[in-house]
């Protein structure tokens, strides 16, 4: 389904609006600016398909993205549903917006079933930050499941990407909901955006 037009459903702006759980939810979290838009735009070949800035604070809402001919609820439930999440870590938006993206995004995270895999993404020229070990401490007490998906790879140098790599792992591997393997992606460049589909591919019903 990568090969079809995918479609945005809704936005969700606090958590009453969330759609019923139902098919198979997998959702890109990550500080503001980290990539988040950009990456599912990458993986589905659909650019301006989710919205991205310069400016940190571009996602507002949940959005949700499912493959074309599922957006009609007449048609079925889809195979699986990407959600694009407003970032976490933007000092400089005002603090109630920041408040209210940060407990939609901490509730969506800890509380939604439907949800079967979180992409965890990681600035590659930044690294893992503290308010990404707490969203990461968040899922490991929710038993989510999460994979750390390295973004901007184009930015740094190879030898730069392996060592981060290995770094990252490390820093992780004690972390009980933490997927073994991670992704280093480039949506600039390509790079990792099949392997993300497969893994998309793995989950879907
Ligand atoms: P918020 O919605 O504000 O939380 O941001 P986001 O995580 O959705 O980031 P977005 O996709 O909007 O991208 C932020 C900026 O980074 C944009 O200017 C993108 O063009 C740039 N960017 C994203 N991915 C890449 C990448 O792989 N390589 C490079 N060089 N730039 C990227
Ligand atoms: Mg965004």
């Amino acid at each position: 389904f990568f090969a079809k037009p995918w479609v945005f459903v809704r936005g969700v702006p606090a958590l009453k609006f969330l759609p019923p759980e139902g098919p198979p939810e997998i959702a890109f979290a990550g500080r503001s600016n980290v990539g988040k838009s950009s990456l599912i735009n990458a993986l589905l070949g659909q650019k301006g398909l989710a919205r991205t800035s310069n400016t940190p604070g571009r996602t507002q809402e949940l959005n949700f993205f499912v493959p074309d001919g599922y957006g009609a609820v007449e048609a079925g439930l889809p195979p699986i549903v990407l959600v694009d999440m407003p970032g976490y870590g933007y000092a400089k938006a005002p603090k109630d917006h920041v408040d209210a993206w940060t407990a939609l995004v901490f509730d969506y995270l800890r509380g939604r079933t439907s949800l079967k895999r979180v992409f965890l993404l990681i600035d590659a020229r930044h690294g893992i930050k503290p308010n990404d070990e707490e969203v990461m401490t968040l899922l490991d007490k929710a038993a989510m499941s999460y994979q750390i998906v390295l973004t901007k790879t184009d930015k740094i140098k190879p030898p730069a990407v392996d060592r981060l790599v290995a770094e990252t792992l490390e820093r992780t591997k004690k972390r009980p909901a933490a997927f073994p393997s991670l992704i280093a992606t480039s949506s600039e460049k390509g790079g990792g955006i099949d392997d993300l589909r497969t893994v998309i591919l793995s989950l879907a019903e």
